[in-house]
Formats: structure tokens, C-alpha cells, sequence
């Protein structure tokens, strides 16, 4: 249900949590925070004063922060399909919202931009197990991802962010897609998310212990991490583990080093040491082929792991293989024809 004064209650539970649960750093969008203090404008078309929701128009000027076309290299088959479902649901959702807007350049921008980061987490064929149903979007922006990520009565969708005009934003736009939707601003005590309930979710940062654990099969951090600051950054990794399934995908999209505004910490490091391995980095041309780079983390599972790990038979194997070639072969005719189980 959408909430009349989104903004007024996203106050209400910043105040009751505030003693709490947060912390400056949990709240705090550092990029902003420097450009504001460097007097850098965006222009009255885009959005500007982050402290503040104006009402639905903001979700207009947000849509215009996607400034330029942007570079594509996969295929137009794949591709175009997503944007034109895309922009379907983007018209009803204006329509229902009585917004007047012509969405120039569509097909190369917030399409575009929708269309990838629906395309590359289903790129290739992955087990079964891995199947993608439960998903974070974390620093949401104006929920531009439930658009294509929580249309199928199979999916949980996700929403984290702290900042008061995107999270007002995001919950007029998650209201309009005509999902089930779940607000912890509307009803902070009843919030609990459940496979039983499938739809959209909507969660400031500070509540992610409401994250259940071994839970999501994707979290989505797109044009995000490198705007934080680093003690954010870990804690979200951490919780992000926590949550995800193993073997389930932390999925990034950003410029990596090239850009980040917001500090000097080693992400890819961080994720390592923390328990992910990357399965997926496109050897591409920055911005040229495509903006940011898509990159696909897993939590180690366990059982592949161990899978892929020599046991101590297999290693008592390869010694006794190895002391028959000095042998001439001779310890296995000795000692028995060798061992059957030798992958091939
Ligand atoms: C550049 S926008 C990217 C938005 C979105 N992922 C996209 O690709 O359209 C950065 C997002 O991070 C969010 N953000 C900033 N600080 C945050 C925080 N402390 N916790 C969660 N999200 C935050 C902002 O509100 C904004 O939605």
C-alpha cells in the first residue's frame, strides 16, 4: 500500500530506531556527502538535495540521472526483449502515478541499464541449486531493478537503502508496480520477510539483522560500493554472507578502481578473505563495451569446495602412482592392478 507521507513515516522510524540501531556510518551516502561539501550541482533536472523527498516528480528527475546513451555488446536478441518489458512496466507506472513523461532514449539508458543487470546474472547455464528466486538490490536507487526482478510469483525482491529522498522515491515506485509490497516504514513491528509471502520488500540499511539467514540466492550492489565508506562496505559484506545461500551470487556492477570517490579500500581483497570466489569478469573495454563492469562473486559452498579438494586417499594415490613410475611399473604388478577410480 503506498503510504500518503512516505517521507514523514521513513522520519518516524529513523527516530524510533536511532538509539538502537544506528550509526553515523550505516546512513551516511559519503559520495554525496563530498560533492556537497565540493558545491557540485547536478541542475534542476536531476536530483539534488538527498535529505529530502519533493514528491513524485523526483522520481522524473532521478530517471533523468541516466545522462548519456550507454554502450552495449551483448546480443540484441537477448537484450531488447528485457527493455521493451521494461518500458512496459515503466509507462503503467507513471500512468498510475498521472506523471507525464516521454522517456527520451529509453531503449540505450534506464532500459538498457535494467536490461543488464537482468541479462548477465542469467548469462550462462549454473545448477539448479543456484537458481535465482531471492534477491537483494542494496542502495536501490529510485528501485529501477524491481522492475524486471520481482514481476514472477516466484521472487522475493529485496530492497536496502538509508537515504530519505531514495527511499521515498523507491517506495512510490515499488507501490505502483502492482506486487505485493512489504514497507518496513508502514508497519516497522510486523516486518518479516518469508518465502510464504512472495513480492517486494522495502528495508532501511540499519534493519538488516531482519535479513534471514542462508536466505537470498543473489544480492545486487550496482553503482554502489565504491560510493560508501569502508566500514560500511565490510559490515555489508559480512551480513551479505550471512544471508546469501551458499554458493548463491553477490553480483557488482561498478568501475571498480578506476572510480571511487568514497575511499581507498581493496573490495575484491575483502570479498576473498571474507569467503567469496569470482566466477564471472568480462575482459571488456570500460564504458566503450559496456558501462561499469559486470562482475559475478558466489559465497564458497562448501560442498564444492571439498569437491574440488584432494582428499587424503587421492594424495596417498598420486605418491603411490608416482613411486610406481620410479619403479618401472613394478609396484603395481607387485602390488595389484592400480587404482580403478583414476579420473579420466
Ligand atoms: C548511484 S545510486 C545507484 C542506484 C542503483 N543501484 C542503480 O543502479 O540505479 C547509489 C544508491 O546507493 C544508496 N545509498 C547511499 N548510501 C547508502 C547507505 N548507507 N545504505 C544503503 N544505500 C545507500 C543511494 O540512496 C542510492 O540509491
Amino acid at each position: 500500500m503506498m503510504e500518503p507521507d512516505i517521507q514523514q513515516k521513513f522520519f518516524e522510524i529513523f527516530a524510533r530506531d536511532k538509539a538502537r540501531y544506528i550509526k553515523k556510518w550505516l546512513v551516511s551516502w559519503d559520495y554525496q556527502v563530498k560533492r556537497k561539501k565540493r558545491k557540485i550541482s547536478y541542475g534542476s533536472e536531476q536530483p539534488e538535495d538527498f535529505d529530502r523527498y519533493n514528491g513524485p516528480n523526483d522520481l522524473i528527475k532521478w530517471m533523468n540521472w541516466f545522462p548519456k546513451d550507454y554502450a552495449n555488446y551483448l546480443p540484441e536478441s537477448l537484450i531488447n526483449p528485457l527493455i521493451e518489458e521494461s518500458l512496459k512496466h515503466d509507462r503503467e507506472i507513471l500512468l498510475k502515478l498521472g506523471i507525464k513523461h516521454d522517456f527520451p532514449n529509453y531503449s540505450k539508458r534506464i532500459g538498457l541499464n535494467n536490461a543488464h543487470d537482468a541479462a548477465f546474472p542469467n548469462l550462462y547455464p549454473v545448477p539448479e541449486r543456484n537458481r535465482i528466486r531471492n534477491v537483494i538490490d542494496f542502495g536501490a536507487g529510485y528501485g529501477r531493478q524491481a522492475n524486471l526482478w520481482s514481476q514472477s510469483n516466484e521472487n522475493i525482491y529485496v530492497a536496502l537503502d538509508a537515504i530519505p529522498k531514495s527511499y521515498a522515491i523507491q517506495h512510490l515506485y515499488f507501490s505502483s508496480l502492482g506486487r505485493p509490497f512489504y514497507d518496513y516504514a508502514s508497519n516497522p513491528d510486523g516486518f518479516r520477510i518469508s518465502n510464504e509471502k512472495k513480492g517486494i520488500y522495502h528495508l532501511p540499511t540499519w534493519r538488516y539483522d531482519l535479513l534471514p539467514d542462508n536466505f537470498f540466492d543473489m544480492v545486487m550492489a550496482v553503482q554502489v560500493l565504491r560510493e560508501l565508506n569502508s566500514t560500511l562496505v565490510r559490515k555489508m559484506i559480512q551480513e551479505f554472507h550471512r544471508v546469501l545461500k551458499p554458493g548463491g551470487m553477490f553480483y557488482i556492477r561498478d568501475h571498480g578502481d578506476v572510480w571511487k570517490p568514497a575511499g581507498k579500500m581493496n573490495i575484491d581483497k575483502y570479498l576473498i578473505a571474507s569467503g567469496f570466489t569470482l566466477e564471472f569478469k568480462p575482459h571488456i573495454i570500460l564504458d566503450s563495451d559496456l558501462h561499469g563492469i559486470p562482475r559475478i562473486w558466489r559465497k564458497n559452498d562448501p560442498r564444492v569446495i571439498d569437491s574440488q579438494k584432494p582428499d587424503l586417499k587421492g594424495k596417498l594415490r598420486t605418491l603411490a602412482e608416482d613411486l610406481d613410475a620410479i619403479s618401472g611399473g613394478r609396484l603395481r604388478k607387485t602390488f595389484g592392478k592400480g587404482n580403478k577410480r583414476e579420473p579420466k
